[in-house]
């Protein structure tokens, strides 16, 4: 039996606008640990650490009606940090009802406070915010804390603080200078005001465990091989015997996932549309093709839409325009290609009623989340405006999952790992790599330096170290020398950055070497490049692609 892999990388946006609790209602499991969002950052690490120990957890926000919460059967609640005060008027309202029900609770940072101030004890803003690592050293022994040392490295972020405990509890750890957990085992009930989930708290997962499995007596049976089991039964039982399904792929992780369980479930009755759009990388959209059709058994219908995608980008140059162009024409190549398809399965009798999605649990989150969401959601993500009368349903069959957790079950359905390892490429893809107007020349040029650059990346065993490495076209020509010759052409910037999930980034420190490589392999073997830059902004202030 596999477990769900630890990585921390998280999803790229989509688009569908769903309540998570359809989705967990229907989950493969037998327990659930439901974690309440008061809106902190780390919310959904809690979900995803608990997850790595095979116990499936949800994230819901905090005004979720108590009655959906018990409609889930929770094995216990998780009450997160936030970055309120119990005292403001903005502070997001959860019904306290959720303290009686009876089910253990963890409260984490805020989640402590909220239970402290509203079960009779007193909640005091802090002297000094305390943020960062602090020491904790456990003063009292509880469920919570078995098996963990006497006194923990740990991550604190917390302005409030609990100044008097409400009746029942007692402190079980201590900060030099502040209560870091407190318990009622009486009531189920413990806290504490680190946050157990984030890396720096070197024991927070044996501390998640110890509440979710120990103490709530949650199943650990939260495993791909079951993930997989029961969403390839669902999906047969949604789309029924004869239904067909259509996918969008680009060749990414997430489309080609969720298009190989649902093959898994209806086989040839899914067709897969694969659009090159003219700005895809060198021999890419053969490549895809191929591992999609001879690996993956797919059933693919490719489209070589380039010409029509390059002429609606000559002369465009502002990048928001180029993403505008991209993402419409990708529409009306997507629509056209799902209409022959459509009417192709009608004419024999046959309905197509449904559309695959990779749509991933962050997103899910995130569009319920109390704040709304907290991105903006790319426009050329969504494969909307698909004409009316198809009325397609949907499939997402990934909702559930972090993207750590998509690669885990790509393993397990023994799909490549070059796929599943693939660094994120933007829907626009190199148009926004491309400075100024994207031309067919341009195009050529920059697939050639950036195939380069992959290479070097790769052989150098870095490519699954950094978050993306990648070739950025300028156009700016700059004077040069080639043998005897003066040569006048364009600079290349390469960009290298690490990063957890895109939201902000280091630029990668290359050894000189690898960059050397990069450099003259790209002078030598591109004709249109005479210079080669190297990127060292990080994110923020500067974004990952430079338009
Ligand atoms: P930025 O440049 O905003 O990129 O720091 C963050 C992450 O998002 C990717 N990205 C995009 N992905 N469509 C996409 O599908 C886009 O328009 C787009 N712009 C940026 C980028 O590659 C990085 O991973």
């Amino acid at each position: 039996m596999d477990n769900f892999g630890t990585s921390t990388s998280t999803a790229a946006a989509s688009s569908t606008i769903v309540s998570p609790v359809s989705s967990a209602a229907l989950s493969p499991v037998s327990s659930i640990i439901v974690i309440l969002d008061f809106g902190s950052q780390y919310t959904q690490l809690i979900a995803r650490r608990i997850r790595e120990f095979n116990v499936f957890s949800v994230v819901l926000p905090c005004t979720t009606k108590l009655e959906t919460i018990l409609a889930l059967k929770p094995k216990g609640i998780v009450l997160s940090g936030g970055p309120s005060s119990v005292y403001d008027d903005a502070a997001p309202k959860a019904d306290q009802a959720i303290l009686s029900t009876g089910l253990p609770i963890l409260g984490i940072c805020y989640g402590l406070q909220f239970m402290t101030h509203h079960l009779g004890g007193r909640v005091v803003p802090a002297d000094a915010r305390e943020y960062g690592h602090a020491e904790v050293t456990v003063v009292d022994e509880t469920p919570l804390f078995s098996g963990l040392p006497a006194t923990m490295s740990v991550w604190m972020s917390h302005g409030d603080h609990a100044e008097a405990l409400a009746p029942g509890f007692r402190v079980t750890a201590r900060t030099s200078n502040a209560v870091a957990g407190i318990a009622d085992e009486s009531r189920r009930m413990w806290a504490v005001q680190f946050h157990p989930e984030v890396a720096h708290t070197k024991q927070g997962t044996e501390l998640l465990r110890n509440f979710a499995v120990d103490i709530c007596g949650a199943a650990q049976d939260w495993t791909p091989e079951h993930f997989i089991a029961s969403t390839v039964a669902k999906i047969r039982e949604q789309v029924g015997p004869t239904g067909h399904a259509i996918c969008g792929l680009s060749g990414g992780v997430d489309s080609s996932v969720a298009a190989v369980l649902v093959a898994r479930a209806i086989g040839e009755r899914l067709t897969c549309i694969f659009v090159n759009n003219g700005v895809l990388r060198k021999d890419e959209f053969a490549k895809v093709q191929q591992t999609m059709r001879d690996e993956l058994h797919l059933n693919v219908v490719a489209v070589d839409a380039s010409e029509r995608f390059l002429l609606k980008l000559a002369g465009v140059t502002d990048p928001e325009k180029k993403r505008k162009a991209i993402g419409n024409e990708f529409i009306a190549v997507f629509d056209d290609e799902a209409r022959k398809i459509f009417e192709a399965e009608k004419s024999a009798g046959e309905e197509v009623a449904w559309l695959v999605q990779g749509t991933l649990y962050p997103d899910v989150i995130e569009s319920a989340s109390v704040h709304g969401p907290s991105h903006v959601i790319k426009s050329h993500h969504n494969v909307g405006g698909l004409p009316a009368d198809m009325k397609l349903k949907l499939i997402e069959p990934l909702r559930d999952l972090f993207k750590d957790e998509v690669r885990r079950i790509g393993r397990d359905l023994q799909m490549p790992e070059e796929i599943l390892e693939r660094q994120p490429f933007p829907g626009p893809g190199l148009a926004v790599r491309i400075l100024g107007e994207v031309t067919p020349e341009r195009v050529a040029i920059l697939q050639e330096a950036d195939a380069i650059c992959t290479a070097e990346i790769k052989r150098a065993g870095l490519y699954r170290k950094v978050w993306q490495s990648f070739a950025v076209l300028l156009p700016v020509k700059t004077v040069g020398v080639m043998g005897d010759q003066r040569t006048y052409a364009y600079t290349c910037a390469i960009r290298a950055v690490e990063s957890e999930d895109g939201m902000t980034a280091d630029w990668a420190a290359l050894p000189y070497e690898v960059l050397r490589t990069i450099s003259s392999r790209i002078v030598s073997e591109v004709r249109g490049i005479n210079r080669v830059v190297y990127d060292i902004t990080s994110k923020p202030p500067g974004t990952i692609e430079w338009e």
